[in-house]
């Protein structure tokens, strides 16, 4: 591939009287910007006035990737909905034109085919997909704080229905090749080797009127409901709903598409493409836009980094997995790894303990299989990778152990050593998410070796990776954690070692101020509801229950001896511990439990508070005041302490790992969205409240005072 940013990205050769027209973007993937419409529009031509041409092929000269969509930093680029609105605009005619053209034209497609990458595809006449797992077809836009732009919303619904169609355009889901095919989103599945041979053969198929293009077939239900006003506005005002329960409305996305599909078929097309174009246009200049494509270039960028400043650095290949204790952590890490070409051992104490591991390693595959994810047999296959026993049997060529037993330092110390004396070249990380990496490293024969990988629960759902270094760790050890991270498939983010790390630190101000909020007779339900509406998937009592209130117990009292006053947890929480409360796991904490289902909440919690039983009235503002400001703060003070190398990390970080609420972008872009002289001010009126809690940590009173911020006011964020 040339890189040669002024060469054209597409191409156009013609056998046999099929055009085979590549598109190859002097970029790392295709990408539609508005320089590329001048070589569409010329290619066009050239297929309408070349009666040498009959029919045509669309495939990327890309390995792994067909068309990403459009071009995400042209869009960051743009300052007026105006302009969005036209690239838009364009990108419709763009593909309006494709559609109409007289000769046929087929979409091989093999990789990502995203966003208007998928436009183009619906564009075609014929849609060839390779059966692979790199091929994955979505309309993520949503997740970018925009809408399908390029016509998305009106030919996806015509072509796969509309119920199936919201489901894409609203979620943004991952659409795999089997399901592809059964959706109607691509006419043929076929083996990577010969795509291009059955897309030629469709080209010619539909030149010579011996096939024509496939017309969707309702079914029944469908038929009832969306082939008539009526159903549709059910479905409508269904879709509606469900996307104000998922997001309580905090993201204009989803509804603006819901609108502009309505549009289309209530008042035709035409119609629908303007509603489209100008909701475009909107979307893109909302705050929710820039911090969600904040996010994307983060994420894009943490997928770069190795986590180690010298580039010679050089990761080892992780092959072969030991893991020690096979608990819930240790056979989610087991089941994701062995997702990712890794051979893993567990060891365990017991049998019994070693069965139950492989068990849940099962149960995770045997869902995916449900799901059409896999076959049986490439089931089979994942967990022909996976074996366990009570010695160290296997464990002798690992090239990394992890270690997921007791919170125990004594117990993991006797884990190192054991790992020690059998696997001399493993890599050795401790899944602990409380204990300092360079405590347990103190007694190791080979320091260097030791790092800390903390998982999030439940691993094969949670994003995130925190990799933490201790001061002995070396920079190949820390690069071969990254980078075995990323073969997971989590982001990664590397922090120095410290009580709490970064994520569960930047928690506990939050998590000890809920508690103290029931001191103060606010009810659970009121709490809850409050850090729901900021935008959290869960309330803070209802993540203490699920977290379990006596692993919250004691990584609360490794934070005050680390931190002091300003982390100490609530009466209410002591309390409810002592009265011998669990939370979830043990069927009762601040809520009732009914076999594992979490019930209302329970009102009797209110006696061990120090406000008693009576419950009283705070405002949602002045509660998710209390609860976040500290968070965001402890977050300043990690950027401070050196634990997170960049606010970047930080913001990651949060939402990746507890589901911190995207559309805010982050605690260090929320802090640049009310600015750091407003969030002192709010923090300095709650330390006089709150004495001690809520001191604003020096670097933020810093860049109040010098009107600073941690990114740029405009333009690209990193
Ligand atoms: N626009 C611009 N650059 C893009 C891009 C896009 N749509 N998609 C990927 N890139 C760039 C990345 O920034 C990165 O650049 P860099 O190397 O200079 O940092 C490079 O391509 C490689 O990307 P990744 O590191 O992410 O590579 P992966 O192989 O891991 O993933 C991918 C590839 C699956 C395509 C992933 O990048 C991705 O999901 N991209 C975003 C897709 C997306 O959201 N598309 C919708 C865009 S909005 C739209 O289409 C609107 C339309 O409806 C009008």
């Amino acid at each position: 591939m040339s890189t040669d940013p002024m060469r054209s990205a597409l191409s156009l050769e013609v056998v046999d009287g099929i055009a085979v027209i590549t598109f190859d973007a002097p970029a790392p993937v295709n990408a539609l910007n508005s320089r590329l419409a001048g070589e569409f529009d010329a290619i066009f031509a050239q297929l309408e006035g070349d009666d040498a041409i009959r029919a045509a092929v669309l495939c990327s000269g890309k390995a792994d990737s067909w068309i990403a969509g459009a071009d995400i930093e042209e869009l960051a680029a743009i300052t007026s909905a105006a302009d969005a609105e036209n690239l838009s605009r364009s990108g419709q005619r763009m593909l309006d034109r494709l559609s109409a053209l007289h000769k046929p034209v087929v979409a091989a497609i093999h990789g990502a085919c995203l966003g208007g990458g998928l436009e183009v595809a619906l564009a075609c006449h014929w849609r060839v997909l390779s059966d692979h797992p790199k091929s994955v077809c979505a309309l993520p836009e949503v997740q970018l704080g925009l809408l399908p732009g390029a016509g998305g919303t009106q030919r996806l619904p015509r072509l796969i229905g509309l119920q199936a169609a919201l489901d894409l355009i609203l979620t943004g889901k991952t659409v795999r090749p089997r399901k592809a095919r059964t959706l109607g989103l691509v006419d043929d599945l076929v083996h990577p080797a010969i795509l291009r041979a059955v897309a030629m053969q469709r080209a010619r198929e539909l030149a010579d009127g011996r096939r024509t293009r496939v017309q969707r077939r309702s079914g029944a239900t469908e038929l009832l409901l969306e082939d008539n006003p009526v159903g549709r506005a059910v479905v409508f005002r269904q879709a509606r709903e469900q996307v104000q329960k998922k997001t309580r409305g905090a993201y204009p996305a989803p509804f603006a598409a819901i609108e502009a599909v309505a549009e289309g078929y209530a008042n035709g097309i035409a119609r629908g493409l303007d509603a489209e174009a100008r909701a475009f246009g909107r979307l893109a200049m909302t705050d929710v836009c820039r911090q969600l494509t904040f996010l994307f270039f983060a994420t894009t960028a943490l997928k770069k980094d190795s986590g180690v400043a010298n580039a010679d650095v050089v990761a080892r290949p992780v092959r072969r997995l030991g893991i020690v204790g096979g608990g819930f952590m240790g056979a989610g890490i087991a089941t994701v790894a062995v997702q990712h070409d890794t051979l893993v051992r567990i060891k365990d104490a017991s049998l019994e303990r070693i069965t139950g591991a492989l068990r849940a390693v099962r149960a995770v595959l045997e869902e995916q299989r449900r799901r059409k994810r896999r076959t049986r047999l490439e089931m089979d296959d994942t967990l022909a990778r996976v074996s366990g026993g009570t010695d160290l049997t296997g464990f002798r060529r690992a090239d990394l152990v992890i270690e997921a037993v007791f919170e125990d330092l004594a117990v993991k110390r006797g884990v190192l050593a054991e790992i020690e004396a059998v696997a001399p070249e493993a890599i050795f990380a401790s899944n602990t998410s409380t204990i300092p990496i360079a405590q347990l490293a103190e007694t190791a024969a080979r320091p260097e070796r030791v790092v800390g990988m903390h998982f999030f629960s439940p691993v094969h759902k949670m994003p995130l990776l925190e990799v933490i270094t201790a001061p002995t760790t070396s920079d190949e050890t820390v690069a071969t954690a990254v980078a075995y991270g990323k073969q997971l498939g989590k982001t990664v983010i590397v922090v120095r070692d410290g009580p709490g790390f970064y994520v569960n630190r930047m928690l506990a101000p939050y998590l000890n101020e809920a508690g103290a909020l029931l001191d103060d007779g606010a009810s659970i339900e009121a709490i809850d509801a409050a850090l729901l509406a900021y935008g959290f998937p869960v309330g803070p009592i209802t993540l203490l229950d699920e977290v379990g209130l006596d692993i919250a117990g004691k990584s609360g009292a490794i934070m005050v001896d680390a931190f002091g006053d300003r982390m100490v947890p609530s009466r209410t929480l002591q309390r409810v511990i002592e009265s011998g409360r669990t939370g979830r796991k043990g069927g009762r904490g601040f809520h009732t439990y009914d076999e594992g289902k979490r019930g209302a909440p329970d009102a009797s919690v209110y006696a061990l508070t120090p406000a008693g039983a009576s419950r009283r009235a705070f405002a949602d503002g002045d509660m998710q005041d209390r609860t976040v400001l500290p968070m965001l703060n402890e977050a300043v003070r990690c950027l401070e302490d050196g634990v997170l190398r960049s606010p970047r990390d930080g913001d990651v970080g949060a939402v990746f790992g507890i589901g911190y609420p995207p559309f805010r972008g982050g605690p260090f872009r929320t802090i640049d969205t009310l600015g750091a002289a407003e969030v002192v001010r709010r923090l300095e009126a709650l330390d006089t409240r709150f004495p001690g809690r809520f001191a604003p940590a020096a670097r933020l009173r810093d860049m109040a005072a010098r009107g600073e911020r941690f990114y740029p006011a405009s333009g690209r964020p990193l």
